[in-house]
């Protein structure tokens, strides 16, 4: 199965943020446990790579991003601790460019039809619509398929249990990512119970 074929199959992505290392294998097979083999790891915190390897190594069946992917040097450490994809808040045609020589599929945030068109110039056809709810997805997102039919969306920002299925139900959109699932404070609580409940839950949630 293709990355997006997998992405759309899962419908959320948990978005993750480690403050150490040694909570990412229980966190991701508390996810899994839940019944969302999948997480976006994210570059906010200098734990990123080493927990992408510990997860991969640990849990090979998982699919695990790299999240905020900002600098050619994160892309570069995610790739060798074996992340699946990449995802970045906002569009830079320096790191697409990049990761598509790597081969290494990329979801850039785009928020504007200029962006939008850029990414799609450089060959991407999923991107990342962020902030989803702040910036109104429901009503955008929509207006979008128009200009861009080919152009699909992983929406985040803002988004939890309540608006999930009507993000979901948009035709254009392939999935949602959010930290309501594993949030950080849940994380550094050790909390790993009421993650895999979280997961479980948001699982049940998808009507789609
Ligand atoms: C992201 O990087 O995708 C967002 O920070 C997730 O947004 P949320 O924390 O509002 O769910």
């Amino acid at each position: 199965m293709q990355l997006r074929e997998k992405l759309r199959h899962f419908g959320v992505i948990p978005v993750i943020t480690l403050t150490q290392v040694e909570d990412a294998i229980p966190v991701a097979q508390a996810l899994s446990d839940g019944g969302l083999p999948v997480a976006e790891i994210t570059f906010r915190t200098p734990a990123a790579a080493e927990a992408i390897a510990a997860v991969k190594q640990a849990l090979p069946h998982m699919i695990i991003g790299a999240g905020t992917i900002l600098t050619l040097a994160q892309l570069h450490q995610a790739r060798v601790a074996g992340a699946d994809f990449m995802v970045s808040p906002g569009f830079d045609a320096t790191l697409i460019e990049k990761s598509l020589r790597m081969e290494m599929p990329f979801i850039p945030g785009c928020a504007t039809a200029t962006e939008i068109g850029a990414a799609q110039t450089l060959g991407i056809d999923l991107v990342k619509f962020f902030p989803a709810a702040a910036q109104n997805a429901q009503a955008v997102i929509p207006a979008m398929a128009g200009p861009f039919p080919d152009i699909t969306y992983m929406l985040t920002g803002g988004i939890g249990f309540g608006e999930l299925n009507a993000y979901l139900s948009l035709p254009n959109v392939i999935c949602c990512g959010g930290s309501w699932i594993a949030p950080t404070v849940l994380i550094d609580a050790g909390n790993f119970t009421e993650i895999q409940e979280n997961a479980a839950a948001t699982v049940e949630t998808i009507t789609r």
